[in-house]
């Protein structure tokens, strides 16, 4: 046992007992349009607006700075994930690699990442949701759309599309996935749609001066303002790639099918999202871009397309929740795994016979999920997913790298091209992203995680599944 806890033996992850295995139903169309699905989200609908209200045109290069981060990361993905090919992503190859203490508070931070992302993709879609109904001439009560931050008491319609999403998961992940893939062409057809209709309205006089607000993230007020403060709350939109390496144990060939399905995916949104802030910015003024919770239902109102605008929202209200359903099957399998280890309660890793997923820990995955969709503030909730997602692809940088040193020769079905320069760029990168977050996220994060380890270190550790049985020897 190394100071950081135990390792968990790689060919060990590979074979759990059969009673603790996760059923292997899916193949790669799936898991692509799982990655789009959980990548083309709240990221690109709404966040689009919040970034340029922090970068100013400049939002665009903030598109380009976080998809180069996050194609550095998924490189690293796709190597770890085609040879640990067992759910829990990041958290696993940490425990694989380095040892348990740090996969703790790499898993403690996927909590964040994944439902936190869920929660903010659920307040986005409720933006869109109320839009399109004041669109069509309904106004509901303010009190029930809006969290206590806005004048409200709850975002109701948040909470309900969090709860019926962690619902039809415990119906089980293959109907899932297949309706997943319906979602995705819409979303993919509105989003082609908006460039279509958006650019020829671009005016170049929109773009000056281009860097309003400079390159470094710095304090602004009570807000954060420049390019990489842009980066860094756009980066949401990038990720969702990883929730298809979580599912690697449920993958029927994983070398092939999740190599297709990570790099794919992630090239195709970052070349749509570089397209849809072209069209975005050069059709109307930043500024009235960002204020808006729904910007791309605004920018087509504004470029006289009605229907267009009040199609792109109805696009939205359909495919959005693929992403939270996608962010929470990925929540699931965290908890299920690490509660498999002996990190989290036994009762949190039991699958259920009839349906292949396990039932429990998506309910209370769903719970919480919902319980901060319902209270708190858009771009606060997605900048602390951010930040632990960052320490997830900072994980995976390192462990690619470590692993290469110390098995140079094991059989890897996906090598990440020049690992060193890759994984040292994703690492940087990440960095560089996770201290433009404001300062208050980063307290955030930080409480979370010190939170997190007095859980390991009270419950957890005496009684990791690995540390039980080297005493036992
Ligand atoms: N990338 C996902 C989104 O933008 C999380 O909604």
């Amino acid at each position: 046992m190394g100071v950081l806890g135990p390792i968990k033996p790689i060919a060990r992850s590979i074979d759990p007992d059969a009673a603790h295995r996760l059923k292997a139903t899916l193949s790669w169309p799936h898991l692509i349009a799982m990655g789009v699905g959980a990548i083309v989200g709240t990221g690109i609908y709404t966040l689009i607006g919040v970034g340029a209200e922090r970068a100013g045109p400049a939002v665009i290069l903030a598109f380009f700075v976080a998809g180069a981060v996050c194609a550095c990361a998924a490189l690293a993905y796709a190597e770890l994930a085609t040879m640990i090919p067992t759910a829990g992503s990041a958290y696993t190859y940490t425990y694989s690699v380095v040892g348990e203490t740090l996969a703790w508070v790499v898993g403690w931070s996927l909590i964040l990442e994944y439902s936190l992302a869920c929660s903010t993709v659920a307040v986005g879609w409720s933006g869109y949701l109320v839009g399109w109904l004041q669109s069509a001439g309904l106004h509901l009560p303010a009190l029930l759309l809006n969290g206590p931050h806005a004048g409200g008491l709850v975002n109701l319609p948040a909470v309900l599309v969090s709860l019926a999403i962690a619902g039809m998961l415990m119906a089980g992940t293959r109907e899932s996935a297949t309706l997943n893939i319906v979602l995705v062409v819409i979303k993919l057809v509105a989003l082609s749609a908006f460039v279509a209709l958006s650019l020829p309205a671009f005016d170049a006089t929109h773009l000056h001066p281009f860097m309003p607000y400079g390159f470094a993230s710095h304090a602004d007020g009570s807000s954060t303002k420049g390019v990489m403060a842009a980066a860094a709350i756009v980066f949401f939109a990038f990720y969702g790639f990883d929730a298809v390496a979580t599912s690697a144990e449920e993958a029927r060939n994983p070398g092939r099918d999740l190599t297709i399905g990570i790099i794919g995916s992630m090239a195709l949104c970052t070349t749509i999202y570089i397209l849809v802030a072209i069209a975005a910015i050069g059709a109307m003024p930043f500024a009235t871009l960002g204020n808006s919770p729904e910007p791309l239902a605004l920018v087509l109102r504004t470029l006289h397309h009605p229907f267009a605008s009040w199609a792109i929202a109805g696009a939205a209200l359909v495919a959005l929740p693929s992403v939270i359903l996608v962010m929470m099957y990925g929540q699931s399998r965290i908890f299920f795994v690490m509660a498999r280890d002996g990190l989290l309660p036994p009762v949190l890793a039991k699958v259920s016979k009839r349906t292949g997923s396990p039932v429990l820990v998506t309910g209370i995955t769903g719970l919480f999920v919902a319980a901060v969709a319902g209270f708190f503030r858009l771009d606060e909730i997605a900048e602390l997913a951010n930040a632990g997602t960052l320490i997830a692809f900072i994980a995976v940088g390192g462990c690619m790298m470590i692993l290469r040193r110390r098995a140079p020769d094991a059989a890897r079905v996906f090598r990440c091209p020049q690992p060193y320069v890759v994984g040292t760029l994703a690492i940087l990168g990440c960095l560089y992203l996770l201290f433009s977050l404001p300062e208050k996220t980063l307290v955030r994060f930080l409480l979370w995680n010190l939170f997190g380890l007095a859980v390991y270190f009270a419950y957890s550790r005496s009684r990791s599944v690995l540390t039980r049985a080297a005493v036992k020897i």
